[in-house]
């Protein structure tokens, strides 16, 4: 759980309860001022732990877990974080509440500091299997289910959703949706500032056509004071971040922080008041070598930790030569940390370089 700088273990009376409680929600309630979106094939356990190396203090996402893979399938690979993670989210799919408030529980036991229900997603496997945001059209299910899932765990239960579906997309139907989930007790309500279109387009078309409309979300804020807003789609600079925090709670970054993340860098300092050194870029792919070697030992390849490093130099002189030395190098059998400090060095100062050689030395 996220450290409040209470132990859990030691909260006896209900008194402390309450205390740590309280502690807990301000805590992660602080770090959702800042958020990274939940991304199939992207936010797993090792882009998160990379992510963290980065900052200390965002509230990281896992990707969409269905409630059936939960309850059937291997919890440890579906749902094991290292501790360094934290504050960290669940986002589970799924639209029965029974399912779902299992799942909870088991997120809440797995050390998960939210939950959160996917109500935004658009791909045809997520609305065969009737949940995402075909959801939308049913508010007072979404209801059913964020209140089973509230009353299986103490640790918040979000959503994440859009801003309306197909022909449901008027702001009158919005807030039908926000206040008819509200019912439930959430008070945590994420928005991609875009309606997704169920047929027709595909999901990366649903994240690039229909425009965004952030006015949308604000006025959800003013007309829901009491809620916590965050909002996310196309948020790309910590600018435009601090420029949202004038206006809603949160601000939830995917894509940007994925292909460049080292936009990140100064995110601590800027919304949560650190005051420790930036590391660089090198200093981060440094101190990530140790977490690689420790996986590639239990049997992971190099190029399922690679490819969320690709991004790292994005932006600098050499970013298309370390791009390529990874591309052509981290898939071959046998791959281990070597090929990410050669390319560290390919795109390194001299000074850079002795990283490198204290590194293996
Ligand atoms: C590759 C990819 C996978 C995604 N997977 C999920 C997901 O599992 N759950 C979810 O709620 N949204 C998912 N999204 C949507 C993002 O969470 C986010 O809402 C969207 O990308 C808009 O934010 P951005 O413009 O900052 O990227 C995904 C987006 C991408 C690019």
């Amino acid at each position: 759980m996220i450290n409040t700088g209470i132990n859990p273990k030691r909260v006896g009376c209900p008194c402390d309860r309450l205390v740590f409680l309280l502690s807990f929600y301000m805590a992660i309630g602080r770090s959702r001022r800042f958020s990274i979106a939940p991304m199939m094939d992207c936010t797993d356990r090792h882009e998160r732990y990379f992510l963290r190396l980065i900052s200390k203090r965002v509230l990281l996402y896992t990707e969409m877990v269905a409630t059936g893979a939960i309850i059937h399938g291997d919890r440890t690979r579906l749902l094991g974080f290292d501790p360094i993670e934290h504050p960290i989210a669940l986002q589970v799919g799924g639209s029965d509440p029974a399912d779902l408030a299992l799942c909870a529980q088991v997120g809440e036991d797995w050390g998960y500091d939210e939950i959160n229900l996917n109500v935004g997603c658009p791909s045809d496997r997520v609305q065969s299997g009737l949940f995402g945001a075909c959801l939308m059209k049913e508010p007072e299910r979404v209801r059913d289910c964020v209140g089973a899932m509230r009353d299986a765990v103490n640790i918040p239960v979000t959503v994440k959703t859009r801003i309306g579906v197909d022909d449901r997309d008027s702001y009158e139907e919005l807030v039908h949706f926000v206040q008819t989930v509200a019912e439930s007790g959430c008070r945590i309500f994420a928005f991609h500032a875009r309606k997704a279109w169920l047929q027709g387009l595909s999901p990366k078309e649903n994240r690039e056509v229909p425009p965004l409309s952030y006015d949308i979300v604000y006025r959800i804020k003013r007309d829901f004071p009491d809620l916590d807003i965050v909002i996310n789609g196309g948020i790309t600079s910590l600018d435009e971040v601090a420029g949202h925090l004038a206006r809603v709670d949160g601000v939830m970054v995917g894509r940007e922080a994925y292909s460049n993340p080292y936009f990140l860098s100064d995110a601590d300092h800027r919304f949560f008041g650190e005051t420790r050194p930036i590391p660089s870029r090198h200093e981060i792919l440094h101190a990530y070598l140790p977490y690689i070697s420790d996986q590639l030992e239990r049997g992971t390849r190099l190029h399922h930790i690679a490819r969320h490093l690709i991004g790292l130099f994005a932006g600098q002189p050499g970013a298309k030569t370390w791009r390529r030395y990874i591309s052509e190098n981290a898939y071959k059998k046998d791959a281990g940390i070597e090929v990410l400090e050669a390319a560290g060095e390919l795109v390194g100062s001299p000074d850079t370089r002795r990283i490198y050689a204290l590194a293996s030395s």
